[in-house]
């Protein structure tokens, strides 16, 4: 009997055969987040730790936030709204479009994936640009999906190598603006041209994430392109600006048919109540997102001009982080911040083997990036440029 449950639990261990599943899935690879704080603690022995690595707010969540959030506390118990009503009702109202055309993710990430869910079948194709989110390749794979990376000219976008690409099976264009990682923006007319040359089966998905940092004039808002009817789907988070990354919870917006889809395919439940309380709430708080733009503009240029002082190639952007080359392998400088206690992004991954991007941080976490960063320089150049190339 022992035996028999035995062998049943090494037939269950070694279950399923990669032959039992998905073509799509067995090519996946699964999304790597930063480190988290705890465990860089625990790893290098260190007490303080300072985590730049995923573009947080600096200031923290807004505590209207956080007062709507504790209210709502006491209602646990119960299951949330399940279509979100009160937040989007209070979207729609900011926005100036109707209910019908938002909806509520768990994260933004959330949305990507019902999109895919919403308008790939296998063989379609999905066009992005390299250094990107990569969360528009990975949901498009999910679903079969062919998936074209675009490269980013000098870190911009180029609509000319779209045009190259684009075909009648042609189903998703997905573009961050700003971009992660490299900052960089989507200009007005870029945007027109490119809807220009969108095909009708196309749909453009125009991600928002970091929209709300950018003072740049030449910047379009994404909205006015939604609300003239043109083929979009806007996608914005309350992960960045307002500063509530860990309660998951972003929208979408576009036309009422294309919502009216992803709600079909979205969980029943999908924002907590904690998650839709303290958003609204959010909503109100103008000081605060104000005063997290403002941080973030006045630590771009803070970091900026250090970064460059010390030899350090900045990418100009617009959002609250920085993409940075050092010169030296990014993995090495990565490691020896982690060393000093400061977690920031390696980018290796998206094909920048000397790149780091930074998020901005508080004034002190600023000031201390920049030293621990002239420390570990100081040993690379010893490394590399005294001793002879590695
Ligand atoms: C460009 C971009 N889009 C979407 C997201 C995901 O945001 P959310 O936290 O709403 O899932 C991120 C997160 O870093 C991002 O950089």
């Amino acid at each position: 009997m022992q035996t028999s449950a035995m062998a049943q639990l090494k037939n269950c261990s070694d279950w399923p055969d990669e032959a039992l599943v998905r073509d799509a899935v067995t090519h996946l690879t699964p999304y790597q987040p930063g480190m988290p704080v705890s465990e860089v603690k625990r790893k290098y022995g260190l007490t303080e730790v300072i985590k730049l690595a995923s573009n947080e707010n600096a200031l923290g969540p807004s505590p209207v936030a956080l007062r709507a959030l504790a209210e709502a506390a006491g209602q646990l118990h119960m299951y949330p709204d399940g279509s979100s009503y009160d937040l989007r009702h209070g979207l729609a109202k900011l926005l100036g479009v109707h209910m019908d055309q938002v909806i509520v993710g768990n994260g933004s990430d959330e949305l990507i994936k019902l999109i895919a869910e919403v308008f790939l079948n296998p063989g379609d194709e999905v066009i992005s640009w390299q250094p990107g989110f990569t969360q528009y390749g990975w949901a498009a794979h999910i679903m079969g999906a062919n998936h074209f990376s675009l490269p980013m000219r000098d870190f911009q976008y180029g609509l000319a190598d779209l045009q190259q690409v684009l075909s009648p099976a042609t189903r998703l264009v997905c573009l961050a603006s700003p971009n992660n990682p490299t900052g960089t923006i989507l200009t007005r007319s870029q945007l027109e041209q490119l809807l220009e040359m969108l095909p009708a089966q196309a749909l453009l998905i125009l991600d928002e994430a970091y929209g709300e940092f950018v003072d740049r004039p030449d910047y379009p808002d994404g909205l006015d392109y939604v609300k003239a009817g043109h083929r979009i789907l806007l996608l914005r988070t309350f992960s960045k600006v307002y500063g509530l990354a860990g309660l998951r919870i972003g929208y979408g917006i576009g036309s009422p048919a294309a919502i009216d889809y992803l709600q079909r395919v979205r969980n029943p439940f999908n924002a907590n109540s904690l998650a839709q309380a303290a958003a609204l709430a959010a909503l109100s708080d103008k000081e605060h997102a104000q005063a997290s733009r403002i941080a973030a503009r006045q630590g771009r240029t803070y970091l900026t001009g250090g970064l460059t002082e010390m030899g350090v190639k900045v990418v100009p952007g617009e959002a609250n982080f920085l993409l940075v080359d050092t010169g030296y392998p990014a993995p090495e400088v990565f490691e020896g911040l982690l060393r000093q206690g400061i977690i920031v992004r390696p980018c290796q991954g998206f094909g920048l083997p000397t790149y780091l991007r930074i998020s901005v941080g508080t004034p002190g976490q600023n000031e201390m990036l920049l030293e621990a960063l002239a420390q570990v320089l100081a040993d690379c150049r010893r490394k590399y440029d005294y001793s002879g190339k590695e």
